[in-house]
């Protein structure tokens, strides 16, 4: 695959697309995380005197979040100490025009490119390659630089499309992305732990089933929805207004796919021992087989207990291989932060070589200060879908474009 040292970008055009899709509150961006990890490749690009095109997306039509990326372009110009241009289009005549004029070592934020129709739907690359938002652009862009890990599994136009068309080259973020869970992936240093927490069960699911089956995991510590699932899964009951809220969200189908993991590996399937439940406002821990679990019945389950935690920490102590995914708990409340930050100190603690990622709850690493664990990606259900062992379509678009270039 096409590294940003293959290149000279001085005086081209980049198409440099990254994912800063972030948290947002009353309408601010709460999170610069992903601003920061995307640095040294707009760095790297401006430095060498490129002329540079950035595109993101930020949260999708009709949901919490969707903004435009006026913002980011501030955001991103305090970081890199240079003006970061909005522009108010995404293909249209204003952005070609702009792109058009740029000088070497300037750079340009287009517009929220979910606004555009074509980029919510997932098509294949040949499909992707026929969008008017390619189509449009191609014509003005020497090469394509991808640094958007954490939407490598949307197979979408900007982030596919111009694979056959232009060099399609690997940012700095992504090339550190792929080598750090490649080798928690690859690796056989044993014990290998996995953390998953979190609300997306069935991806997790499918991680789970991947992991155990291939034998690239030797346990598995669950937390969260996930937690849920398979705790239900082994026969335990979590209570009424749990199963309520559970049956919305449509987890419940989960169950019978979650005791199928179980029925093939379940000692390697640890589920939380204790949960903290939200009794009119405040933290309670209740057991789950204490003479309490009744209050399930009346009060959410919003996090893992302390024996869970204690529990978890003794074996990611021992771990040498650790990757994490989601959070514990609604990490939102600080009060019930506690198992998250929790399990994301003791890898932090740990000698293991660890990765731990879950989209924004990785905003409650910096948060809390948690520093030591090998590597924070961006991903969440990026990372998720790699390790399920399915083929990415970013990854793929890469190998397709370097097959295509490689000897021009
Ligand atoms: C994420 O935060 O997981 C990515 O930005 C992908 O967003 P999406 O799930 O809306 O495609």
């Amino acid at each position: 695959m096409f590294r940003l040292t293959d290149f000279n970008f001085h005086n081209k055009t980049v198409f440099l697309r990254v994912d800063l899709n972030s948290p947002v509150e009353n309408g601010r961006i709460t999170s610069d995380a992903r601003f920061k990890a995307i640095l040294p490749t707009v760095k790297h690009l401006v430095e060498d005197g490129g002329k540079v095109v950035i595109g993101t997306h930020q949260s999708r039509p009709y949901k919490g979040g969707y903004i435009t990326t006026e913002q980011h372009a501030e955001i991103l110009s305090e970081l890199l100490g240079q003006e970061v241009e909005y522009v108010e289009d995404i293909f249209g005549k204003l952005a070609r025009d702009r792109i058009r004029s740029l000088k070497p070592g300037e750079v340009l934020m287009l517009e929220n490119l979910r606004f555009s129709a074509e980029e919510v739907f997932y098509k294949p690359m040949e499909d992707c390659e026929k969008t008017f938002f390619v189509r449009k652009l191609a014509p003005l862009i020497d090469y394509v630089v991808n640094d958007a890990f954490a939407t490598a599994h949307r197979s979408q136009p900007s982030l596919v499309g111009f694979a056959r068309l232009k060099p399609m080259v690997m940012g700095h973020l992504m090339e550190r992305e792929i080598n750090a869970l490649s080798r928690a992936y690859e690796s056989d240093e044993k014990p290998r732990v996995y953390v998953l927490g979190g609300a997306k069960v069935d991806d997790s699911l499918r991680v789970a089933e991947n992991v155990l089956r291939k034998e690239k995991a030797d346990m598995i510590l669950t937390g969260g929805l996930v937690g849920h699932v398979f705790t239900l899964a082994k026969g335990f009951n979590l209570g009424d207004a749990n199963l309520e809220f559970m049956e919305k969200k449509g987890l419940l189908e989960l169950v019978d796919w979650a005791e199928r993991i179980l029925d093939e590996f379940y000692p390697y399937v640890r589920t939380p021992v204790d949960f903290a439940i939200d009794k009119d406002g405040e933290r309670v821990e209740v057991d789950l087989l204490s003479d309490e679990k009744w209050l399930f019945d009346r009060y959410p389950i919003l996090d893992i207990g302390s024996r869970t935690i204690e529990k978890y920490r003794e074996i990611l102590m021992k771990a040498k291989i650790i990757v994490a995914n989601g959070p514990m708990g609604v990490f939102e409340r600080e009060e019930f932060a506690v198992g998250t930050v929790g399990i994301f100190r003791a890898i932090s603690e740990s000698e293991a070589f660890s990765v731990v990622g879950g989209g924004h709850s990785i905003a409650s690493i910096y948060r809390y200060n948690i520093t030591g664990i090998s590597h924070v990606s961006t991903g969440g259900g990026a990372m998720l879908s790699f390790f399920t062992g399915e083929k990415l379509p970013v990854l793929e678009a890469f190998r397709v474009s370097y097959e295509m270039f490689k000897k021009k």
